[in-house]
């Protein structure tokens, strides 16, 4: 079933009517009736436009459950039969979704209701705002602080059986997603005189019955309470049972409840005992004890009691004791003390249980708050609740101090009610310029004033009564006032001056009387300057700050010595002034929600309607004032810029941007939705409309469209969604084809490169490996040469060594038969002298330590390593002279041979060379020693490398051995001319210097001997084999500054070629063949023309002169 068919609308099936200002003809009668018709049928809320009243019923009433939460949950305020759940919805949601901060005002005299409804509206915003753990906790925790606190600050009085006793504000605090974080408990004026009196069928405050009867046997005894009542002076017997109430489950349920706030067991044990010691106190007695000075004292009847209590606060007796008895008066440095008579000692302990139950309940107050504020900084919604006791008249004129304060505070809410609703919307529907009837009201402000007033109020005298020098009483304090507010027409006094009330036997002396918005109360003046001073003395504080009793020790700082100060506390007049006045400022910052309590009748019974009591009600709240100025009014007004805000999408021109002023657009707007004219009145700055169902129509239109337009807003969304989609997968497949492509190219590419890779790596080990082929051919045919040398060498070595052995050994021979021969002849010589054998001992041992001293000098006395070191250390005997000589020869060897062995293959045939230079002309030709230095070069042409060789370098087939460019000497004339001289391996070729034409090749083999002079010329003859084809023309003759490189080379190229030695002759005279003539070649000195070439001269067919230096 659809929520909205179970739900009664407000005009659905009702009875009377749900909004008064819907009720034809408007009477005062009409307005009863109607309540009076909704009371009987358990409707017990009505409606004044948006304020709700609500008529007590005395009764359980099923219309708080869980469904009815549901179905007022979002849901518009006249949308259902009146609730005090729609004004808590509606004040929630305000909160919620504007951003307001709201307050719901609870008024109506004691009794009407207003606890409950402040805890229904607490209930109802904890079941609808947010869930979860740590908000539940929280919800929690708020909810029952209450339990606690009406436990400690309420009482059954006469009027109501858990009346409050003091007032309470309550913020509860929420984050911008409606979810409770925490809250803020404001208290005003306990009504503390309770604690120690109650007028008769009344209770003291509901903790203390709740502990005796609900407290274990061990909680008691630990408490040093008995479980009587009447055991307690300070506990009402008349009334201890309240019909009902379940004192002892109750106890249970506050200790619960403070489990839940978050007091440790601790701290409820340190609370319970002061709630013991404030019982006890009451039963403390004291009874007249003259001294001789006549003054009276009083001593305390039974000390039992005191010592118990005393033990509960871990205070010293004495002191307390001492505190009942004394009072010590400090007067500019001046203590005095005075002793206290009976009723000074009673009034002391009165004001100290009243005391000490105060500052405990403050103490409850702030506990509680420091355990419910909000954790987080953020910003944060307020919902205030303010639950303050309401109006009360005592009859009998035992109207006191309290009352007083209670109904001043109602005073003020009236104040404000007024204010907000009566005065402030007339004064703006003439502001805005709306057509309006003024509708007449009673304004409380005049009341206010006498009470508050900063010069003549009420409160303003009693202050000025308590800090006036000299005697002052409550009588003083009432002539007084008499004095200054006689004339005011709210004040009526016996006393006063003009005397008006002279004649009013109603009124008795000691009483003045107030005409309160509510009706006229008559207080006693009786304990207001008391009451007012709350003066407790010093040294009951001074005593109570000295207990071990951590909480009480708290609750007295003033008390602590070092704090004290002489300046008087301000009085409890002026401080209720000054908290309530803050209140008031706060209530106005906010949005207030009105909840008006009615009490139908005195006896606290269900269906009972006593109109008079509800008629006088309706009057002093001023309910009918409040229906005709909403009914003349309208149900809603806004300023055009927030209503424009609002409603603005519902028309084409307003939405989503109206450029002009905002009174147009709402114009525009109203003209567009077809709004009847009458339905609405345009202001100066504010729309004003005059039907709820209008503004609801708005705004059903207004859910209506919002869901279009989230529609469009989700269709637009989602567009974009799916198109960002799209593209970001188009581009993503771009890039995923584009990878793949490269990937895959980069695949083929990498494999071939592979592949190139492979066959190249095969090729080049193909030919590594031919290579490698070559080079160990190579190696090998180097090595089996090496191995020969060495085969050969080794042979030499040997045969060398077997040689010196042979001659090593003849030598020792021979020093063998030196020495014998020595020996004998030593013997013989000295045969007289010695032993046999002495002699030859001796000899042999000193040889022996001769040769060793010897070889071990020698040791460290070697010359160095080099081959043509000459030096060699001295001889030190004689007889070791062949020794000697013998190792200087051996070393030189050894040493030669270290030397040797460090050549290279290379240098090996250098030196070869030069070796064979040396053996062939060392000694023999003077130009050997000039030749000595010259490194033998070979090819000194480069015939390979130079260009200008290339025919004779292509001509040659074998390696080049040497090739110089050397003179010829014509064997005709002995005239010279350059020629190449290329020796291979087998030939020797001379070819033209320029043009590198070969003009004869020679076979070595054909060449026989070669002939040079004996001097340092360069002049050498090569003879060649008779009969050959080269020796046609005869032997060659040659000019070289290298010639004994030419010739050795020569010589060994022959020798390798022929393995034959060929003659080189050395001398200055020699023969030569030319053609057929044998010619003889000789040598002379003589002066030099050309440098160091040598001259040649052909004398005659026999004889070729040559001239050398
Ligand atoms: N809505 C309700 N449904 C049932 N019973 C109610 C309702 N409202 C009030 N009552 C009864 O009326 C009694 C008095 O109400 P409540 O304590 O709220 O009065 P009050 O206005 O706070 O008085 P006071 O000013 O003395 O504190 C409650 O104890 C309860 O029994
Ligand atoms: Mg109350």
């Amino acid at each position: 079933m659809p929520k909205s068919e179970v739900k009664t609308s407000l005009l659905d099936n009702m009875i009377g009517v749900g909004d008064s200002v819907l009720l034809e003809p408007l009477t005062e009668d009409t307005f009863l009736e109607n309540l009076k018709n909704r009371f009987d049928h358990s409707e017990i809320y009505t409606y004044i436009g948006s304020v709700v009243i609500s008529v007590n019923p005395y009764r359980h009433l099923p219309i708080y459950t869980p469904e009815k939460v549901e179905e007022y949950r979002n849901r518009n305020f006249y949308e259902l039969s009146p609730h005090i759940y729609a004004l808590a919805d509606e004040a929630y949601r305000s909160l919620r979704d504007q951003d307001k901060d709201q307050c719901i005002l609870i008024t109506g005299e004691s009794g009407a209701g207003k606890t409950e409804a402040s805890k229904l509206v607490m209930s109802y915003v904890a079941a609808v705002c947010g869930k979860g753990a740590e908000v539940n906790q929280v919800k929690e925790q708020l909810l029952q602080s209450n339990p606690v606190l009406e436990a400690f600050g309420n009482a059954k009085t006469m009027r109501n059986d858990n009346s409050s006793r003091f007032g309470k504000y309550m913020d509860i605090e929420f984050d911008f997603k409606g979810d409770p974080l925490g809250g803020v408990i404001s208290n005003y004026l306990l009504e503390k005189s309770r604690v120690v009196k109650q007028p008769r069928g009344e209770r003291n405050f509901h903790i203390f019955y709740q502990l005796l009867s609900g407290g274990s046997e061990d909680l008691l005894k630990q408490l040093k309470l008995e479980r009587e009542f009447n055991q307690y002076n300070y506990l009402g017997l008349d009334s201890a049972k309240v019909n009902g109430v379940d004192d002892a489950a109750n106890f249970r349920t506050v200790k619960n409840a403070m489990q839940i706030v978050g007091f440790m067991d601790d701290e409820v044990e340190l609370v319970l005992e002061v709630v013991a010691a404030v019982l006890k106190l009451g039963n403390i007695e004291f009874k007249p004890e003259s001294r001789v000075n006549g003054l009276d004292e009083s001593r305390i009847q039974d000390k039992n009691e005191l010592k118990e209590i005393c033990e509960l606060l871990g205070q010293d007796q004495a002191v307390l004791e001492r505190a009942f008895s004394f009072r010590t008066v400090e007067a500019k440095q001046e203590k005095v003390s005075t002793t206290l008579n009976v009723a000074q000692a009673y009034y002391a302990r009165d004001a100290l249980a009243k005391n000490l139950y105060n500052r405990l309940f403050t103490w409850l107050v702030n506990r509680i708050n420091e355990s419910i504020k909000a954790q987080s900084k953020v910003r944060k919604k307020v919902m205030g609740v303010l639950d303050i006791y309401g109006f009360e008249i005592f009859e009998n004129s035992n109207n006191s101090f309290e009352q007083f304060i209670i109904n001043y505070c109602n005073e003020k809410l009236q104040q404000i009610f007024i204010e907000l609703t009566l005065k402030e919307e007339q004064e703006e529907y003439i502001k805005e310029g709306i057509e309006w009837t003024h509708i007449e009201y009673f304004n409380n402000a005049i009341i206010c004033e006498l009470i508050e007033n900063n010069t003549n109020g009420i409160l303003a005298m009693l202050d000025e009564e308590c800090l006036r020098p000299g005697t002052v009483t409550d009588e003083t304090f009432l002539e007084k006032l008499n004095q200054v507010c006689a004339v005011h027409e709210r004040f009526e006094s016996r006393m006063s001056k003009s005397s008006r009330f002279l004649n009013d036997t109603t009124l008795p002396h000691n009483c003045f009387r107030i005409q309160h918005y509510a009706g006229k109360v008559m207080y006693h003046v009786e304990g207001f300057v008391d009451k007012n001073n709350d003066l407790l003395y010093r040294d009951l504080s001074q005593a109570m700050w000295k207990t071990n009793h951590v909480l009480v020790k708290s609750l007295f700082p003033e008390g602590n010595p070092v704090k004290m100060s002489l300046k008087r506390p301000p009085t409890a007049g002026s401080q209720f002034k000054a908290s309530v006045a803050t209140l008031m400022k706060n209530l106005q910052t906010k949005n207030p929600n009105y909840i008006r309590c009615i009490k139908p009748n005195d006896q606290k019974a269900p269906h009972i309607f006593a109109e008079a009591l509800v008629r006088h009600q309706v009057r002093y709240l001023g309910l009918m004032e409040n229906v005709r100025v909403r009914r003349a009014g309208y149900a809603f007004k806004q300023p055009y810029e927030s209503c424009l805000e609002r409603y603005k999408m519902l028309c084409s021109q307003t939405w989503p941007h109206w450029r002009q002023g905002s009174r147009d657009g709402v114009k525009v707007l109203l003209t567009e939705l077809q709004i009847p004219p009458e339905e609405f009145s345009y202001g100066r700055s504010k729309i004003f409309i005059r039907n709820p169902r209008t503004l609801f129509e708005l705004e059903d239109l207004r859910k209506r469209r919002l869901e279009d337009l989230a529609t469009l807003i989700q269709k637009i969304y989602r567009g974009w969604k799916c198109r960002t989609n799209f593209l970001l997968m188009k581009k993503s497949q771009i890039i995923i084809s584009a990878w793949t492509k490269r990937h895959f190219q980069r695949k083929k590419y990498l494999q071939l490169k592979n592949v190139t890779l492979i066959i190249q790596s095969y090729i080049r080990g193909w030919k590594a490996r031919k290579l490698l082929r070559e080079l160990k051919h190579q190696k090998r045919c180097e090595e089996s040469a090496t191995t020969i040398a060495a085969y050969w060498r080794g042979f030499q070595a040997r045969r060398e060594l077997k040689r010196l052995k042979e001659e090593a050994r003849r030598k020792h021979a021979v020093a063998v038969i030196w020495a014998y021969w020595l020996g004998l002849k030593v013997r013989r010589e000295y045969r007289k002298f010695f032993r046999a054998n002495a002699g030859r001992k001796i000899y042999e041992f000193t040889i022996q330590r001769i040769m060793q001293k010897y070889f071990l000098e020698m040791k460290k006395k070697l010359p160095s390593m080099s081959p043509t070191e000459k030096t060699w250390p001295p001889r030190p005997y004689f007889f070791l002279d062949d020794t000697h000589t013998e190792l200087k020869r051996i070393f030189h060897l050894w040493r030669c041979k270290k030397y040797r062995d460090q050549f290279t293959e290379q240098k090996k045939a250098i030196f070869e060379e030069k070796l064979e230079a040396s053996e062939l002309f060392k000694d023999k030709k003077a130009l050997y020693t000039n030749s000595v230095q010259q490194p033998f070069q070979g090819d000194y042409l480069e015939i390979s490398k130079n260009p200008k060789y290339q025919k004779l370098n292509g001509a040659v087939e074998e390696k080049i051995v040497l090739a110089d460019v050397v003179n010829k000497i014509n064997r005709a004339n002995g005239k010279v001319a350059p020629r190449i001289f290329l020796l291979t391996q087998s030939n020797f070729i001379l070819a033209d210097q320029k043009s590198g034409q070969i003009k004869s090749t020679i076979p070595v083999m054909d060449i026989t001997s070669v002939s040079v002079s004996k001097q340092t010329d360069g002049l050498f003859a090569v003879h060649l084999k008779e009969g050959s084809t080269a020796a046609a023309k005869g032997d060659f003759l040659f000019t070289s500054d290298r010639l004994i490189e030419i010739i050795t080379k020569l010589y060994r190229t022959i020798f390798f070629k022929t393995n034959q030695k060929i003659n080189v002759e050395i001398n200055n005279e020699f023969l030569v063949q030319f053609n057929q003539d044998k010619v003889c070649v000789k040598f002379i000195q003589g002066a030099q023309k050309n440098g160091n070439l040598p001259t040649c001269k052909r004398k005659n067919n026999r004889l070729l002169e040559v001239t050398v230096p």
